[in-house]
C-alpha cells in the first residue's frame, strides 16, 4: 500500500528555548514555546506536512534528533540556541544527515553580541532566518515546502 502519511518536517529547538515566554521578553518574545508548536503545526497542515516539534538543553540530544530526523524526516527546521555559536557536534550531525535544513533564529543575532554573530550551523543550513521572533519558523516551513516543490518532492 502506498505510504499516503504527510511529508514530516522535524523542528529542533535548543537550550533555554522551553523558558520562552518568561525569558528575557523584550528580546524574545512573548509566545512560548508550545504557542509556537501550534503556530508551526497549523501553518504544516495548510503545507501539506506534518510536524514533530521538541526542545532539548542537551547538546548530546540534539544531535540523536538529527540523527533520527536523517532517517524519518524529509527537512529540518533548527533553532540551536547557544549550541549555534559553540557546536561543531551539532554541525557534523547536520552533515552527516544532509537533509535540507532552515536555521531559525528569533532574534536578530547581527544586531546583538559579537559572539553570537558567528554560527556553526549556516554552513551546513539551506539558509538562515533571523530577527521575526516566532514568524521565522512559519517562514522556515514556507522555505522548505518550496525547496522540496523545486526538486519534486511536493507533498
Ligand atoms: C537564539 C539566539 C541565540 O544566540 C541564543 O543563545 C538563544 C536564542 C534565538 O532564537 O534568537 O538561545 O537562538
Amino acid at each position: 500500500m502506498a505510504n499516503t502519511a504527510p511529508a514530516t518536517v522535524y523542528i529542533l529547538n535548543g537550550p533555554n528555548l522551553n523558558l520562552l515566554g518568561t525569558r528575557e521578553p523584550a528580546i524574545y518574545g512573548t509566545m512560548t514555546l508550545a504557542d509556537i508548536d501550534a503556530l508551526t503545526r497549523a501553518h504544516a497542515k495548510t503545507l501539506g506536512l506534518s510536524v514533530d516539534f521538541r526542545q532539548s538543553n542537551v547538546e548530546g540530544t540534539l544531535v540523536d534528533w538529527i540523527q533520527e530526523a536523517g532517517t524519518k524526516a524529509r527537512g529540518l527546521i533548527l533553532n540551536g540556541g547557544a549550541y549555534t555559536h559553540t557546536s561543531i557536534a551539532i554541525l557534523d550531525a547536520l552533515k552527516a544527515t544532509a537533509l535540507p535544513t532552515v536555521e531559525v533564529h528569533l532574534s536578530n543575532l547581527f544586531k546583538r553580541e559579537e559572539f553570537r554573530q558567528h554560527s556553526f550551523i549556516t554552513p551546513a543550513a539551506l539558509g538562515l532566518i533571523c530577527g521575526f521572533g516566532a514568524q521565522g519558523y512559519i517562514l522556515a516551513l514556507d522555505a522548505l515546502a518550496h525547496h522540496f516543490k523545486d526538486h519534486g518532492e511536493g507533498p
